[in-house]
């Protein structure tokens, strides 16, 4: 099989590719190496690749790559390319937010139509749901997102829906939840407080630290990926939680009790962007893709901890 990985440097989409290769398919990856956070970091996410004959690497942004020459001979393409970060969305950073996760979406929808791609699964969001009225999220319930990231992975996602609808495309989309472990990237909460552990420096808390949040182990996530490309039926979405719904007070704790260190708390105000809860219903996914959860959020952050300390492997 022959896979396309757009955000291939990234966090998540840099393990896709090694369980592909693991897996003997040939991976072409894009990454347009966007400064969301140190470069440096998302070379080195490709280390373990990058000397695999059977990856190809090509550097450039959705908006502008010939990506019909990309996407020739390609079968299953898995599109996680997109700027994340739900805090970071307002203001003028949202015409970044625009460019890349909608019209790169789109761009690259319209070359894999024509290009003749067997599968095309989308990296969608918990974000679409914003605030939601009953939990757990069920795919089926209406969609409000929360903060402008939302709303361009709501965008690109109802994209993918209507090339399905109107043309055929196989896509289908997987809303992650708070996706943790090793290579996660820096402004997100789990990587923060390990690294503060780690440095003896505070932790930044936004809110009462009562919210709650369905942490989702990165290789639970690659599993629905590369399930839903197999077996996802056409035009669906499916939600892919970790199983793993705490508050993020009982996440210091357990990050306190992986690293044997006393995290020093700066309160801060709750953040603009922020919902308060999400938990994932998964009986779809695992009715359809065979998909459950694997890493209980214990064994997760002992994982990405190892990983911090330069110790444990990197997946
Ligand atoms: P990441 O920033 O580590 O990886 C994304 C990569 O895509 C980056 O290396 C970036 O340079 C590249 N990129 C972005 N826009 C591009 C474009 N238009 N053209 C080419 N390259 C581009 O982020 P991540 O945490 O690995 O997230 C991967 C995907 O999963 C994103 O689509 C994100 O919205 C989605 N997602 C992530 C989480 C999470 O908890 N990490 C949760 C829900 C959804
Ligand atoms: C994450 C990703 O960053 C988004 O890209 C993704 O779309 C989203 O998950 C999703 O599920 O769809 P978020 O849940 O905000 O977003 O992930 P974290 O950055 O790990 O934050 C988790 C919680 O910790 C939030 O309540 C946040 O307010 C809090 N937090 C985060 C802090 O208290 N301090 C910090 O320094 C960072």
């Amino acid at each position: 099989m022959r896979c396309l990985v757009t955000g291939a440097a990234g966090f998540i989409g840099s393990h896709l590719v090694e369980r592909l290769l693991a897996q003997g398919h040939a991976v072409v990856g894009i990454d347009g190496f966007i400064e969301n956070y140190d470069l440096a970091l998302k070379r080195r996410n490709l280390n373990p690749s990058a000397a695999d004959s059977n990856f190809e690497l090509i550097e450039g942004l959705l908006e502008t790559l010939d990506l019909s020459a990309v996407l020739d001979g390609v079968e299953h393409v898995f599109h996680l390319a997109a700027l994340p970060g739900v805090r970071s969305s307002w203001g003028s950073s949202f015409e970044d937010y625009a460019a890349h996760n909608v019209y790169g979406s789109q761009r690259l929808l319209e070359a894999a139509l024509h290009a003749g791609v067997e599968r095309f699964v989308y990296a969608s969001s918990s974000s679409v749901y914003g605030d939601a009225a009953t939990l757990p999220m069920c795919e089926d319930a209406r969609e409000k997102p929360h903060s402008p990231y939302g709303v361009t992975k709501l965008a690109a996602e109802h994209l993918a829906r209507l090339y399905h609808r109107n043309y055929g495309l196989a896509t289908v989309s997987l809303r992650f939840f708070t996706v943790y472990g090793p290579r996660q990237r820096p402004d997100m909460a789990t990587q923060r407080f390990l690294t503060a552990a780690r440095d003896g420096t505070p932790i930044g808390l936004f809110g009462d630290g009562e919210q709650t949040r369905d942490f989702t182990f990165v290789a639970d996530t690659v599993t629905a990926l590369i399930r839903a490309a197999e077996r996802g039926r056409e035009g669906a979405v499916y939600n892919v939680g970790g199983g793993s719904t705490v508050t993020v007070n009982q996440l210091i704790e357990t990050i306190e009790e992986v690293s044997g260190s006393r995290l020093q708390v700066d309160r801060q105000g709750a953040q603009l962007g922020d919902v308060r809860d999400t938990c994932a219903d998964t009986t779809k996914a695992r009715a359809e893709l065979e998909f459950a959860p694997e890493t209980p959020l214990r064994e997760g952050i002992e994982r990405q901890w190892q990983h911090i300390l330069g110790a444990g492997p990197d997946r």
